[in-house]
């Protein structure tokens, strides 16, 4: 296993369309265990392979309960709206408010390219969206409509720490 580097938005792989995953191989399962190690080390919640130069569908996701290996995800079902912060790991420093489905369910292979489907609410959700997002050369940015300023950001996390 090995660390990967985080691309930043300049990075044009962070603007192109990712291909399908066709050999769920050994070189497969290595990316993926390359990319939850990045993600945990990082402190992310989810992680899309064109964000570490890889130029395939390919995203994990931090559930809480375990890191998910979605191949060739696909978001089949939304509903509700959620309107809050995000973040991204290629976008470090900043945060955005960005309306979201409040639930998101995702069709994806896993890494012997079995499908199954993986139903998420608030932040998972939200980084459904967000990392399938990524596999089509979009920014969360993109869809965000304000960035919040330090005063705000101080304000919300305070905020969390009293709840
Ligand atoms: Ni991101």
């Amino acid at each position: 296993m090995a660390l990967r580097k985080i691309l930043t938005a300049e990075d044009p792989a962070l603007h192109k369309v990712c291909h399908k995953v066709t050999r769920f191989d050994e070189k497969l399962h290595r990316l993926l265990e390359d990319m939850k190690e990045t993600v945990v080390d990082a402190n992310g919640v989810g992680l899309a392979a064109p964000q570490i130069g890889i130029m395939r569908r390919v995203v994990v996701i931090d559930t809480g309960e375990e890191i998910v290996e979605l191949i060739n995800p696909e978001v089949i079902e939304t509903s509700g709206q959620q309107d809050g912060m995000e973040g991204c790991l290629s976008v470090p420093g900043e945060y955005w408010l960005v309306k979201r489905p409040m639930i998101a369910k995702a069709r994806a292979q896993d890494r012997n390219g079995d499908w199954f489907e993986l139903e998420g609410e608030g932040l998972i959700a939200r980084c459904i969206c967000h990392e399938c997002d990524h596999l089509d050369g979009h920014i969360y940015t993109e869809k965000a409509y304000h960035k919040l300023t330090d005063e705000e950001l101080e304000e919300i996390i305070s905020r969390q720490e009293e709840e």
